[in-house]
């Protein structure tokens, strides 16, 4: 006889099997992390996104039952778990994008850079799973500090001889989220209808929003300019702040990066025209990483944006965010080098 959890998994690959032949674009993605205050909220918009039809969730704890409670939503995706580091390279085989949003949060006086020592550590091992199980996988990396877990990630993938610059992306969605909506509030118009480039990194000054280059086009005034630049840069400590110990941004993050996951997803399905900002691998500036504008295709990031025309004030800007960036790219690089 079958075991229990035997004949729930080959009803889980029937189920799969039968969506995919359905011609329901099914895609496997996979959350790193899944149980956590980003993860969840993230497992749970996935579970809901139409282009996915198998996600796993992995963390090192809380994944069963983060899992049995997602499966019971009606919605097309199959769901597994896996816990602990024994069962990483299961939940990674055979996917075609990689969320990671493992890793511990900032508390009130802590930077992104504090927490780099464990971070680091965590998605190394995690980078050195995919390079193994699914080196051709998409990865989506959230964890901070993101202008060091990019290089970090890029190292370990190098390492391994399988490093696609095209295929590995810092997100920086929610800046562009933050900046959309906070500009929206000054504008007075629908946050739906506005587009903020941001570009650099993301933390503090590197967090560069293009205010002269906002869609629809608008002018503001320099204290408007100040105002915005300083709360799209700061927004994360805002949270960190509000919630006054019990970690930084969650719910806005998982929204962001399920608005990022699925540009990544419908570029892999063949979309025309998928436009999002993101920190890669680039030429844009001298720097090896910048964020910018890039279009998503089925290789991943397919073309990557020049900033075009900055204002004064920008390229101000741009020359502080780049100081700091070299040094935060340069610390990823040496801890996976040294
Ligand atoms: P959290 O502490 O609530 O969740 C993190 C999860 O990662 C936990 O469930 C933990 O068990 C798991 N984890 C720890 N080590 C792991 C490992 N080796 N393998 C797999 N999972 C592991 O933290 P939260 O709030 O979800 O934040 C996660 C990360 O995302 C933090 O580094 C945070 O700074 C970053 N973040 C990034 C943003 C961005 O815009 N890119 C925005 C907000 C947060």
């Amino acid at each position: 006889h079958p075991s229990n959890h035997q004949m729930e998994e080959s009803s889980i690959l029937k189920q799969a099997e039968c969506r995919a032949k359905g011609g329901a674009p099914g895609f496997k993605v996979a959350i790193l992390g899944a149980a956590g205050g980003i993860g969840q909220p993230l497992s749970l918009l996935m579970k809901m996104n139409p282009l996915v039809s198998v996600l796993h969730l992995y963390d090192v704890v809380n994944t069963p039952g983060v899992t049995a409670d997602i499966s019971h939503m009606d919605t097309g995706a199959v769901v597994k778990g896996f816990l602990g580091q024994q069962q990483l390279e299961n939940a990674l085989t055979g996917m075609d994008l990689i969320i990671i949003p493992a890793g511990v949060p900032r508390k009130p006086g802590m930077t992104r850079d504090d927490l780099f020592n464990i971070n680091a550590g965590i998605v190394r091992t995690l980078c050195e799973g995919i390079a193994k199980c699914c080196p051709n996988a998409i990865v989506n990396l959230i964890s901070n500090p993101v202008n060091s877990t990019v290089p970090i990630a890029a190292e370990v993938f190098k390492k391994a001889g399988t490093y696609d610059p095209k295929k590995l992306l810092g997100v920086t969605m929610l800046d562009v989220v933050r900046a959309n909506t906070f500009v929206a509030e000054v504008l007075g118009v629908d946050p739906r209808d506005v587009d903020v480039p941001v570009v650099g990194g993301h933390a503090g000054v590197t967090i560069l929003p293009l205010l002269s280059q906002v869609k629809p086009p608008c002018s503001f005034t320099i204290e408007e300019t100040e105002y915005l630049t300083k709360r799209i840069q700061d927004g994360g400590t805002e949270v960190v702040q509000a919630k006054a110990g019990a970690g930084s941004a969650t719910l806005s993050m998982a929204y962001a990066a399920v608005k990022f996951a699925d540009a990544c997803l419908r570029g892999l399905k063949g979309g025309a025209d998928i436009v999002e900002c993101a920190f890669v691998s680039s030429q844009v500036t001298e720097l090896p990483f910048f964020a910018s504008k890039v279009r998503l295709g089925r290789a991943g990031a397919e073309e990557i944006y020049q900033l075009g025309p900055l204002n004064e004030y920008e390229r101000v800007g741009l020359e502080k965010a780049k100081k700091e960036l070299v040094e935060s790219i340069q610390k990823g690089i040496s801890f996976i080098r040294k």
